[in-house]
């Protein structure tokens, strides 16, 4: 058996240690062997004694959080659950009061360190940063209420909803004020999720904690767990990737300052669900990981090896933003940016008990081989151009095991999350050859809409700042409009003196049609038609443009939305869309 909601808080450093103030609450109750929860009431503190046994402490020391080293990756990865940090709420079934709202989580045992969460708290239970699992053309309500002491919004990233609905930094929650965000789910079956989207807020408040999955469930995913046997929250697990900065005290580190926002924030410490150096008891069986990348910046080149002689596994693609693919695609690495989530399946039926699969991103080119960090001090060293040291936050020292926090360049390879074999189960079932129906958009009429990602010196601050078409994000204007119900191609084209822009757009998903002029290092993975990777080959709300290659998208813009539509398009390094690397895009009524 997997670990189960017992065994978890036995070995729990971040979950039954772990208290939010303020309402001071565990992050994770207990379950029983019914499933039933029997959490801890809110206001109680919580019982860290119920994880005394075996936690150890964990000195806040880089040499004990660096990635790089497989032997540091001994925390529990915190599982969903029915309660506490990602409890599961079945969101079709009544409306929810979600409050934005400071907290704080004892990550590192004996230190607190402060979030931004959304917790929801009803029928006697607290959930913080739910995962909420709906069906298609189900009603969803959340009444959010903001806390946090300045604006919010909350965005559902992938699905489509009124733009009214959508989270739009002109539709701000002031702080101590609420907003009722209420939708039918029109998506299909998927894993989507949720996060801030404030004029100017979002990178600070989802580096702070503000994220979480809001997963779709449709008839197909309902097969695809029947037939391999899959149960949510156990072999069914949603993780978010985020790279991190600690002090010392615990506490998160972020720096807004010129240099971030040009080239966006990386710390140092890989995060999968909120737990650094996470690892996770596994049986010899299939897996479903929904990994999103949740972080503010750093691309991950996602591989699966086998500890002993580090040999690549390979692992089946299963989905991509906005759902299922036809079929699973065999992969043995893929780039995963910002936004983006990937549905892989993982076989892990001829492993043996004590093994060791490891879950890492490896070496790439970051190409960050941006004209506005030529010459200048501390981010970037000569070598930039076009090479493969270009790395953000690179000094010399950077290869070393006690880098100082800061240096874990982008395009470094390290690892992300340990599965530890335990148990040789029988299990017999097979990978099913289909998983779901994808048509290709009509096309025929479609006309070519051309987005150039460029940057500029701002004349005002002699700062470089990032571009679409030339302009950056202005509230009140609407430099895009489309008429409802038309199929486009969106045409992005990355300059090549650039860094790689995650592009995504609100409102609708699109099909990746054509890549063209992509650097060699996409040439390492396996291609299809026209360029496309694996991961352009379902349904996507956010695609990666590297340095001088060009995506075109297929996108329809049919709705069922009353009026016209206000939606943006932006890059989703989340340093990119706040300093204005965003337009607002219009869909015009018929
Ligand atoms: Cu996940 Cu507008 O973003
Ligand atoms: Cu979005
Ligand atoms: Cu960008």
């Amino acid at each position: 058996m997997t670990i189960n909601r017992r065994q978890f808080l036995k070995y729990s450093g971040i979950g039954g240690a772990s208290v939010f103030m303020g309402g001071i609450l565990a992050a994770c109750g207990e379950t029983t062997a019914t499933g039933v929860s029997s959490s801890t009431p809110p206001g109680a503190v919580t019982p860290t004694g119920l994880a005394a046994t075996t936690h150890q402490a964990q000195p806040l020391n880089y040499n004990d959080l660096n990635p790089k080293r497989l032997a540091n990756f001994s925390r529990p990865l915190l599982l969903p659950g029915h309660n506490g940090l990602l409890g599961v709420l079945d969101a079709g079934s009544q409306p929810f009061e979600v409050t934005a709202r400071p907290a704080t989580l004892e990550i590192f045992k004996g230190k607190s360190t402060d979030l931004q969460a959304y917790q929801v708290t009803m029928n006697g239970k607290t959930v913080v940063n739910p995962i909420f699992r709906i069906k298609p053309g189900a009603n969803f309500t959340a009444k959010v209420t903001n806390n946090l002491g300045e604006d919010t919004t909350i965005h559902w990233h992938g699905l489509k909803v009124d733009w009214r609905m959508d989270g739009h930094p002109s539709m701000p929650v002031k702080n101590g004020s609420s907003y009722t965000y209420n939708f039918t789910v029109q998506n299909r079956g998927g894993t989507y999720w949720y996060h801030p989207h404030a004029h100017k807020l979002t990178p600070k408040q989802a580096y702070m904690g503000l994220a979480s999955f809001y997963i779709v469930d449709d008839e197909d995913n309902l097969q695809l767990s029947n037939r391999l046997d899959l149960k949510f929250g156990e072999t069914d697990l949603p993780v978010v990737i985020q790279d991190k900065q600690f002090d010392t005290d615990g506490k998160l580190v972020y720096d807004s300052g010129p240099d971030t926002q040009f080239m966006g924030f990386y710390g140092d410490t890989i995060t999968a669900n909120l737990t650094p150096n996470a690892f996770l008891d596994v049986d010899t069986r299939f897996y479903r990981l929904r990994l999103l990348n949740g972080s503010n910046a750093r691309n991950y080149r996602l591989a699966f090896v086998r500890s002993n002689g580090n040999q690549k596994l390979a692992y089946w693609l299963i989905g991509t933003d906005g759902g299922l693919l036809d079929k699973p695609y065999q992969v043995s690495e893929v780039f995963l940016s910002p936004g983006e989530r990937i549905e892989v399946l993982l076989d892990l039926t001829n492993f043996v008990e004590g093994e060791i699969v490891a879950l890492k991103s490896m070496p790439f080119d970051p190409m960050h081989q941006e004209m506005g960090m030529m010459g200048r001090s501390g981010l970037s060293n000569g070598s930039s151009m076009g090479g493969t040291n270009g790395m953000v936050g690179t000094g010399t020292q950077s290869t070393t095991n006690s880098m100082p926090t800061g240096q874990l360049g982008e395009g470094e390879e390290f690892f992300i999350l340990k599965l530890n074999v335990k148990n040789k189960v029988s299990y017999t079932r097979a990978i099913p050859t289909t998983l779901s129906n994808l048509a290709a958009l009509d096309t025929t009429r479609a006309t070519i809409r051309p987005f150039v990602l460029s940057q500029s010196m701002m004349q005002s601050t002699q700062m470089m700042q990032w571009l679409i078409n030339g302009k950056s994000y202005t509230m009140d204007d609407y430099p895009i409009s489309v008429k409802k119900g038309n199929t486009e191609f969106w045409e992005f084209r990355n300059e090549a003196q650039s860094m790689p822009h995650p592009m995504h757009l609100h409102g609708f998903q699109f099909q990746v049609v054509e890549r063209l002029n992509s650097p060699s290092q996409l040439q390492g993975l396996t291609t299809y038609d026209r360029g496309r990777l694996a991961t352009d080959l379902g349904w996507k709300d956010t695609v990666l443009i590297w340095p001088g290659e060009t995506v075109r998208v297929a996108l329809n813009f049919t709705h069922n939305f009353e009026g016209a539509q206000t939606y943006v398009v932006h890059c989703h390094v989340l340093e990119h869309e706040a300093s204005g690397m965003m337009l607002n895009y219009k869909v015009l009524e018929g």
